[in-house]
C-alpha cells in the first residue's frame, strides 16, 4: 500500500496512538540495538515511524529533516513508491531462489546495469546484504585471487588509521577506529595500517586539500618495506573516509596509491559503501577522482536502503584468474550468502537505478554540492565548531570537545533530533549528507536549525 502525505499527516495527528503503538517500555526491552546506548535510549526513545521525501516523522508526530539520509543511504528520498512497487511485484512473481547453482533474471540484469556505471574494467559483481559483507567478500576475493595465481604469500592487508570497513571480522580487522575494535580481541592477524589523511594543521578546507597527498600515500611504501615487496595482498581505503568524519583525500593521494599498488602488484580496493551512487557527484568516487581501483565495494544507496543489499565490483583480470583456475564443472569461489542477489533486493536496486537515471540525481548532487557546502561552511565562525570538511553532498562539522571526547557529539545529535534534524554523529563530528532531492530552501532550513542548536550551548 502506498501511503500519501495526507495520510501521513492524518496518522500524525493521533499522537497518543503512535506513542502507544511504538513506545511501550516493555516493547523496547528485547531489541539489543546496534551502535546505541541501549540503557538511555530505552529510557528516552527516539523512534522514527514514517518517512517521505527528505523528511521522517518521530513517535511524537514531529517532522524532521533527514540530514544524513538515514545512514548516507537514501539519496532519492524516503518511501519512493517506484521502489516499493517493484519489490511488491517481484515478491509476487518470485520471492526467492537459491543463489547457489541457480539464478533469476534480475540479478543478471542488475549486474549488467551496475557494470555500466562502475569504471572499466570492473565488470563483475558479487552480491551480499550489507557493506560489512561486501568488505569481507572483497578480502576473500583477494585471497582467492592470490591462491589461484600461486601468490598466497601475499597475505598482508593494508588499511588506515581511522578507517571504517564495517563490523564483520574482516572489516573489524581493518578497522582504524579504536572503539570499533578494542573489545574484539581475536581479529585477523596480518593487517598493517597507514596514516589517515587527516590534516590537523589545516582546517576548514572545502573539497580536496591541495598538497601533501603523495607524501601521505608513500606511507604504503613503509609497510611494503616492513613486510617485504612480495607480501602485500591488498590496500583497502575509503576514497573519502566517511564514518570517521569525512576526511577528503588530498590531491595526488589516490593517484600515488594507485602507482604504488601497480608497482608492487597489490590489489587496490575502494570501499565506496558511502561514496558510491552519486554522493561525490559522480557515480563512484573512483570516477570523481579519476583513479580506478581493482575492486569497489558498494551498499547503502544501491537500493536507496529500501532492501538490504551490497555488491563487490571486480576487475576482469581478478575474475578471470579465479574463475579460470578452477577445473570444468567445479565451483570456482567457495563463498556466498543465502540472500546473495535476493530477488526483492535486485528489484529494489533496479528501480533505484531507474530513479537515479530519470531524475539525473548524480548530476543533481554535483550541481547542488556548491550550495550545500557553502551553507555548511557558513557555520564555521561559530565558537563551538573547530573544523568543517566536505566534498560533494557529504560534510562533517567537528565540535569542540567537552569533558570527554564524544560527549558533545552525542548530546548534539539528541538536541538536533529534538529540534527537527536527524544527523549521524561520530565522536564529536556531525555528518551531514542529505538526500540529493533536497531543495536549496530546505538546505537553508536545515542549516538554520543546526545553527540554533549550536547556539543553545551558549
Ligand atoms: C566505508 C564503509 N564500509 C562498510 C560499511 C559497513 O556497511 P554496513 O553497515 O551495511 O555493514 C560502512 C557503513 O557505514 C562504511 O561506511
Amino acid at each position: 500500500m502506498i501511503i500519501t502525505l495526507a495520510e501521513v499527516a492524518d496518522v500524525m495527528t493521533d499522537k497518543s496512538e503512535i506513542t502507544n503503538r511504538h513506545c511501550s517500555r516493555a516493547d523496547l526491552e528485547n531489541h539489543w540495538m546496534p551502535f546505541t546506548d541501549n540503557k538511555s535510549f530505552k529510557r528516552e526513545p527516539r523512534l522514527i515511524v514514517r518517512g517521505k521525501g527528505i523528511h521522517v516523522w518521530n513517535n511524537r508526530g514531529e517532522r524532521l529533516v533527514d540530514g544524513s539520509s538515514g545512514l548516507f543511504s537514501v539519496p532519492c528520498g524516503h518511501c519512493r513508491h517506484e521502489i516499493a512497487a517493484a519489490v511488491h511485484e517481484q515478491l509476487q512473481v518470485l520471492d526467492y531462489t537459491s543463489p547457489f547453482l541457480r539464478g533469476h533474471p534480475k540479478s543478471f540484469e542488475l549486474a549488467r546495469r551496475l557494470a555500466a556505471i562502475t569504471p572499466e574494467p570492473l565488470n563483475h559483481i558479487f552480491y551480499g546484504n550489507s557493506g560489512s559483507e561486501a568488505v569481507d567478500t572483497a578480502m576473500k576475493i583477494v585471497m582467492a585471487y592470490n591462491f589461484a595465481r600461486r601468490q598466497s604469500q601475499k597475505n598482508i592487508f593494508v588499511s588506515r588509521e581511522r578507517a571504517y570497513h564495517g563490523v564483520n571480522i574482516g572489516g573489524t580487522s581493518l578497522a582504524g577506529i579504536v572503539k570499533n575494535r578494542e573489545a574484539f580481541t581475536s581479529v585477523l592477524p596480518g593487517v598493517a595500517y597507514m596514516r589517515s589523511t587527516a590534516t590537523p594543521d589545516r582546517k576548514f578546507i572545502k573539497g580536496q586539500p591541495g598538497d601533501g597527498g603523495e607524501d601521505l600515500a608513500d606511507d604504503l611504501l613503509r609497510v611494503i618495506k616492513t613486510y617485504g615487496e612480495s607480501r602485500i595482498a591488498a590496500c583497502f581505503i575509503e576514497p573519502i573516509a566517511g564514518s570517521t568524519g569525512v576526511l577528503v583525500p588530498p590531491e595526488g593521494y589516490l593517484e600515488r596509491l594507485r602507482e604504488i599498488c601497480d608497482q608492487y602488484d597489490i590489489v587496490l580496493v575502494f570501499d565506496e559503501v558511502i561514496t558510491g551512487f552519486g554522493r561525490t557527484g559522480s557515480a563512484f568516487a573512483a570516477q570523481e577522482f579519476g583513479v580506478t581501483p581493482d575492486i569497489i565495494t558498494m551498499a547503502k544507496a544501491m537500493t536507496n536502503a529500501a532492501q538490504p543489499m551490497s555488491g563487490v565490483a571486480v576487475h576482469d583480470r581478478i575474475y578471470d584468474t579465479v574463475v579460470g583456475a578452477a577445473e570444468e564443472n567445479m565451483i570456482e569461489f567457495f563463498h556466498g550468502y543465502t540472500y546473495s542477489g535476493h530477488p526483492a533486493a535486485c528489484a529494489a536496486s533496479l528501480a533505484t537505478l531507474d530513479i537515479y537515471e530519470k531524475e539525473n540525481l548524480f548530476q543533481r548532487a554535483k550541481d547542488l554540492s556548491g550550495y550545500f557546502l557553502d551553507s555548511v561552511f557558513a557555520l564555521q565562525e561559530h565558537p563551538l565548531i573547530t573544523d568543517i570538511r566536505g566534498y560533494g553532498m557529504l560534510a562533517a562539522i567537528e565540535l569542540l570537545v567537552e569533558e570527554r571526547p564524544g560527549m558533545r557529539g552525542h548530546d548534539f545529535q539528541k538536541r538536533l533530533f529534538d529540534a527537527g534534524v536527524h544527523v549521524k554523529t561520530t565522536g564529536d563530528a556531525a555528518l551531514i549528507a542529505p538526500p540529493f532531492i533536497i531543495e536549496k530552501s530546505e538546505i537553508d532550513d536545515m542549516c538554520g536549525i543546526i545553527r540554533e542548536v549550536l547556539d543553545s550551548y551558549r
